[in-house]
């Protein structure tokens, strides 16, 4: 079986499970024991992990919040957002293509009375920007514009949207948990205010993550969505998963270091397999091609039955596909509907992931067994 759905998980690297394993044993202190050894070692393990991840964001530790992972910070985000600036005005402005946590949060929003722009994507999946401008209004509390889709890779003008929103004196929100590790991110250079992020999308353990909140111009300040205690400066109560803490931590001090390594990697494979798999009848790529993931290569394959390919996939290589079964009706990729990508095409995409530990070997067993299956299935 080959792995090629990193966009969905990655295995934890070894390095950031050795860094872990202590605080479960011998190192398994409470950080908020102020009392004893036990908790300052538990202590200063989370105080490094913190800094660990302000580093790779080029920002500071107080402006890093631990959570449960990406969902989590998005909840907290939002609905903080609304909560506290809604006085000023009612108006969220976000992407038709955004992951499932921005926008399910942003639906519940519209319940309480947000008034919530959409914006669509050009058939490249990227927003216009012009569009973007005209859509603020004295009433725009946030843009909320994910860094890189999960589904296509594709990359938003994140530096341009970041001037845009600090010229209009707007709140700016990226969800960056696909971006991190794979490509620099830099919230100041980027303008970005509030940024979410996961430790498992870049070799950290599940269910860890964290929040960016700028704490100078401006300073986002957020009520807290879990209460009790007063942990994470009173934001997100609750003991400290202090081993995850040291994971992603220890996952985003790799991230810094051998950012460019695995860029240089996974495009150089991913180009091998766009390579051989685009010249294929009946494949395209969906997404732009300049601003993409380095590991991310979403193919659509013309005229198969519905999921045909992913299921003659499904021993041999793990990948995902272009829709999502719901109650056992196939639905298609809402985010390459956005794209203007046909239901039948996407019902016959397949979005490759790569990874660092994936090989060239793996990459061309892929295409030979997607030729194989096509052959099959024709
Ligand atoms: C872009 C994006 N945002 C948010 C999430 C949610 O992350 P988590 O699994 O940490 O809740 C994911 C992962 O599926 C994602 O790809």
């Amino acid at each position: 079986m080959i792995y090629l759905d990193h966009n969905a998980t990655t295995p934890v690297d070894s390095r950031v499970l050795e860094a872990m394993l202590p605080y479960f044993t011998e190192k398994f202190g409470n950080a908020a024991s102020t009392a004893h050894r036990f908790g300052w070692v538990a202590s200063d393990a989370v105080a490094l992990a913190r800094e660990r991840v302000a580093a790779l964001l080029h920002a500071e530790p107080t402006e890093v919040t631990f959570t449960s992972g990406a969902t989590e910070s998005i909840n907290l985000a939002l609905k903080g957002v609304w909560e506290v600036y809604q006085t000023k005005g009612k108006h969220i402005i976000t992407v038709a293509t955004e992951h499932k946590a921005v926008l399910d949060v942003c639906a519940g929003l519209e319940q309480r009375g947000a008034n919530i722009t959409y914006l669509p994507v050009d058939h490249k999946g990227l927003i216009d920007l012009i569009q973007l401008e005209q859509a603020i209004t004295p009433e725009t509390i946030l843009v909320c514009v994910m860094m890189a889709n999960n589904e296509t890779g594709v990359v938003q003008p994140i530096v341009e949207i970041g001037h845009l929103c600090k010229r209009h004196g707007v709140l700016f929100m990226s969800d960056i948990t696909q971006a991190l590790g794979k490509l620099p991110v830099d919230v100041q250079a980027l303008g970005i205010d509030i940024a979410p992020l996961s430790a498992h999308k870049m070799y950290g353990p599940k269910g860890v993550g964290a929040i960016y909140l700028r704490r100078r111009g401006p300073r986002v300040k957020l009520p807290a969505l879990i209460e009790g205690g007063g942990h994470e400066s009173g934001l997100r109560s609750g003991t400290l998963n202090v081993p995850g803490i040291v994971g992603l931590g220890m996952a985003a001090e790799i991230a810094l270091q051998e950012q460019n390594q695995y860029y240089n990697h996974t495009l150089a494979l991913r180009k091998l397999l766009e390579q051989e798999l685009l010249a294929l009848q009946g494949a395209s790529l969906n997404g732009n091609t300049a601003h993409r993931l380095p590991n991310t290569a979403n193919i659509s394959f013309a005229g198969l039955k519905a999921g045909g390919l992913l299921k003659t996939l499904a021993d041999t290589v793990a990948v995902s596909s272009g829709s999502a079964c719901t109650s056992a009706l196939m639905e298609p990729s809402y985010v390459l509907k956005a794209m203007g990508v046909s239901d039948a095409l996407a019902y016959n995409s397949i979005r490759f992931s790569l990874g660092k530990e994936t090989t060239e070997a793996e990459v061309l067993q892929v295409v030979a067994t997607v030729k194989g299956a096509l052959i099959k299935i024709a």
